[in-house]
């Protein structure tokens, strides 16, 4: 399809989320089974379950704009996913490959949190009110799963994060 108005760029948007977000319902037991520390296999669960409802609110952003199957795949995410899965492969010291792994996730994350900001502006301009509160939910989800991964690397005041505890 061509891009013949501002919708057209929000859809094409919202379809990639979709696929990126169907694609990471995939990836993320892959990376909780990799996880060695406690801490970093939970946030990976509970971010699976907050990803199926990411991919649910996709869902229904797109039945606002009246498609009902999306069909585009998100290239980006395959890489991201691809990258991480490189690092689970290597192998290593438990604490590091705990810290390639947040770092693979990291970047899924901030890949995730420039998708829905670009698409709850595009909702916003183009009047979807409700699409542009969907995509407020998710980029909270999305950020706040962001600064865990952070905390879980850097540790806090009474622990030491995986980055302190890897083999340096
Ligand atoms: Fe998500």
């Amino acid at each position: 399809m061509g891009f013949n108005s501002l919708k057209d760029v929000l859809q094409e948007q919202l379809e990639d989320l979709h696929s990126a977000e169907t694609q990471l319902v995939v990836a993320l037991p892959k990376m909780a089974q990799a996880a060695h520390h406690d801490q970093l296999r939970e946030a990976f669960e509970h971010h699976l379950e907050e990803t199926r409802g990411h991919l649910i609110r996709v869902e229904d952003a797109l039945r606002e704009l009246g498609v009902s199957n999306p069909t585009e795949v998100c290239k980006g995410m395959q890489g991201l996913i691809a990258e991480g899965q490189e690092m689970i492969a290597m192998g290593g010291d438990p604490m590091a490959q705990d810290a390639a792994l947040i770092a693979a996730a990291q970047r899924v994350e901030h890949y995730e949190i420039a998708g829905y900001g670009t698409a709850r502006q595009l909702a916003g301009d183009c009047g979807y009110d409700s699409i542009e509160d969907l995509m407020d939910q998710t980029l909270d989800e999305e950020s706040n799963a962001d600064k865990l991964l952070t905390k879980i690397a850097t540790g806090g005041m009474f622990k030491a994060g995986v980055n302190q505890q890897a083999t340096s």
